[in-house]
């Protein structure tokens, strides 16, 4: 019995290999810091999808694709939006969307992403949601729809840099449930609302929000040790720590360092996050001797997508937005696999007699 699946292999994949112990992340073929650096959110989804997919076209055409079902997508818009949080109405949204194994249905998902979570954060903010421009890059246009103007062309790169570095990441919680989902032929829409169900959950994608709680609670470098001692004497869990697979530092941790030190004006707010990534590494180091907790994926996520004005409530959603390539891939792959997933498990309660 292993509760938490750590040593099960349940997938051969094509898509991405996770390596602990190396700190290495390699996303069809590309170590992921050069993926982040050189793809954009298209060329991304075209490397991840064309093997499932051959009738996918070029790079322009996933691009056209996407713009066309961004304009689908927001027709839905009246009917999610109001009253439920960002990643609800990402959730409703998707599950009115057609739900088969067809290219439409995969491309329909990263566009109507786009369109829900730029709606809703409006929404949040009390604002009238705003119509795609399905001639526009997919993460410009995300951008625009939620900010009401155009972003600048070094914060649309650091958005696809995020977007492309979390695309997508081996048999990940988020992933697994996508990939059980398909193996019963449920549906492309279904997989995603699996994952991003899972995703929810601080332990995996909800990390990154309570990431800047963190920081605004401890507030000036001098705070840090004080605070970071009285939180795991209560056994908190530092968020964008730790790892079930990294032994050493998560790759995509440097990846998205670097994207937001590309990015103009936030040198104070790294150099304050480095400040508190090096008290609590310290502190896990001390209390853990024996147990390798280093940042993870979700502490400079945070940094990134607070310097893209970005609130952090949208935080997950914004995840998925990105995961989601990975989702469909790996539901396509599964569904090739053509396995019904379904494990055993130790029954543990009572027999009863009959009377
Ligand atoms: N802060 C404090 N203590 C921690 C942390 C942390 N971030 N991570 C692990 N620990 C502790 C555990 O409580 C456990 O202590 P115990 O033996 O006293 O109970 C010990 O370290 C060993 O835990 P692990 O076996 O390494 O933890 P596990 O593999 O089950 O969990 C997880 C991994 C869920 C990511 C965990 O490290 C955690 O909760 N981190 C904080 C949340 C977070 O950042 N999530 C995002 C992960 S990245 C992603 O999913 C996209």
């Amino acid at each position: 019995m292993d509760s938490g699946l750590e040593n099960v292999v349940a997938a051969e994949t094509v898509l991405s290999d996770v390596d602990g112990k190396a700190g290495r992340l390699i996303i069809r073929g590309w170590p992921v810091e050069e993926l982040s650096a050189r793809f954009g959110f298209e060329a991304a989804l075209h490397m991840l999808w064309q093997p499932f997919f051959p009738e996918l076209g070029s790079v322009a055409d996933v691009q056209a694709q996407l713009g066309k079902a961004r304009a689908a997508a927001f027709e839905h818009v009246g009917s999610i939006v109001g009253g439920q949080g960002i990643l609800s109405s990402l959730r409703t949204g998707w599950s009115l969307l057609q739900d088969d194994e067809s290219l439409e249905a995969a491309i329909a998902l990263p566009a109507a992403a786009g369109v829900f979570l730029a709606s809703a954060v409006r929404a949040a903010r009390g604002l009238q949601p705003i119509a795609p421009d399905p001639d526009l890059p997919h993460a410009a246009d995300v951008l625009r729809m939620m900010r009401g103007e155009a972003a600048s062309p070094a914060e649309v790169k650091a958005f696809e840099a995020y977007l492309v570095t979390v695309s997508d990441h081996g048999l990940n919680a988020s992933t697994f449930a996508a990939r059980v989902i398909a193996s019963t032929r449920a549906g492309l829409v279904s997989a995603a609302l699996g994952g991003v169900s899972a995703l929810k959950g601080p332990l995996h994608g909800g990390a990154p929000g309570p990431v800047l709680d963190m920081l605004d609670e401890i507030g000036e470098p001098s705070r840090a040790e004080a605070w970071i001692d009285a939180a795991l004497a209560r056994k908190a869990r530092l968020m964008g720590f730790g790892h079930r697979v990294y032994r050493v530092r998560d790759p995509r941790a440097d990846a998205l360092k670097a994207a937001v030190a590309r990015l103009p004006g936030t040198t104070g707010r790294i150099e304050f996050a480095e400040h508190i990534e090096t008290a609590v590494l310290g502190k896990l180091a001390a209390k853990y001797p024996d147990r390798a907790l280093e940042t993870n994926v979700e502490f400079y996520t945070a940094i990134l997508l607070e310097a893209l004005e970005i609130p952090r409530e949208a935080f997950t959603a914004v995840f998925a937005q990105g995961r989601c390539l990975g989702w469909v891939a790996h539901a396509r792959e599964q569904i090739d696999e053509g396995r019904l997933v379904r494990p055993k498990s130790i029954y543990t309660g009572p027999v009863l007699e009959a009377a």
